[in-house]
């Protein structure tokens, strides 16, 4: 049985003080739902911050992005050692805002993801079709080519242990979700790819996430479906009050 993970991407919304007082919110309003993994991801300058609020709780902590390299001439990255010594959990990886707006190309986000793995930190593989791509009938070939290079050169068992998120670009931040059917379909799609490239034991176990406008009242409906297993969130997570009933669906 795979544990379903929701994880909040704040992207970038909050000081470190609005931080650590959402992340408190959460942790009081969610302490009983033990059935599902629950990360947040502030923004770099609120990591440390919220480290001591959730140290110890069941809440994981996820930067949403990093650089590859341990360290070295790279100004205003951080690094996997950086992200980890902050508390982090997990990592956000090629995420389509970055794909889209910072130039990551699939041979850094594999880069980023094997760098990840190296440090011990859970990667959220992030993969996904635009509209266009959509609309042309090419969201197979774009997610599985994504897919494919995004885990190359990964051992079966790390693959087993990382989280993909399927994020259809033209469903974030727009209120328009996929239906629950689509999604599921594209997950499962996503799920036979893992299974041709490393096999049916981690197919079975990777964890597929979806995002994209994902709310307090459809999260019922997409995490019913059987290759659904949990939700990247945007808007809704930077809220308690609609985050916290995110992880109660
Ligand atoms: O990573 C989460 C995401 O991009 C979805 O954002 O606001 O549509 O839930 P949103």
């Amino acid at each position: 049985m795979r544990k379903p993970i929701i994880a909040g991407n704040w992207k970038m919304h909050k000081t470190a003080g609005e931080a650590v007082a959402l992340a408190g919110e959460l942790q009081a309003l969610t302490k009983a739902a033990t059935a599902v993994e629950l990360v947040i991801c502030p923004p770099f300058t609120a990591l440390a911050a919220v480290a001591g609020v959730v140290a110890g709780s069941a809440i994981g902590l996820g930067a949403q992005n990093m650089h590859w390299e341990d360290q070295g001439a790279f100004t205003g990255e951080v690094s996997p050692g950086m992200v980890k010594d902050i508390g982090c959990t997990h990592v956000i990886i090629g995420h389509s805002e970055r794909r889209q707006y910072f130039a990551e190309t699939d041979q850094t986000v594999n880069l980023k993801v094997k760098a990840a793995c190296k440090a011990g930190l859970t990667p959220i593989l992030c993969v996904g079709e635009t509209l266009a791509e959509r609309e042309s009938g090419a969201t197979e070939q774009v997610v599985g080519g994504q897919t494919n290079s995004g885990l190359a050169g990964l051992t079966a068992e790390q693959v087993a242990k990382l989280v993909i998120a399927y994020e259809p670009v033209w469903a974030i931040g727009t209120g328009r979700t996929a239906s629950a059917a689509d999604a599921n379909a594209v997950c499962a799609f996503i799920r036979s790819t893992v299974a041709a490239g490393f096999g049916q034991t981690a197919a079975g176990q990777v964890r597929i996430q979806y995002g994209g406008s994902v709310k307090p009242d459809n999260i019922a409906e997409l995490m019913a479906k059987p290759d659904i297993d949990g939700a990247l969130v945007g808007g809704a997570s930077l809220e308690a009050g609609s985050f916290s009933k995110l992880v109660k669906f």
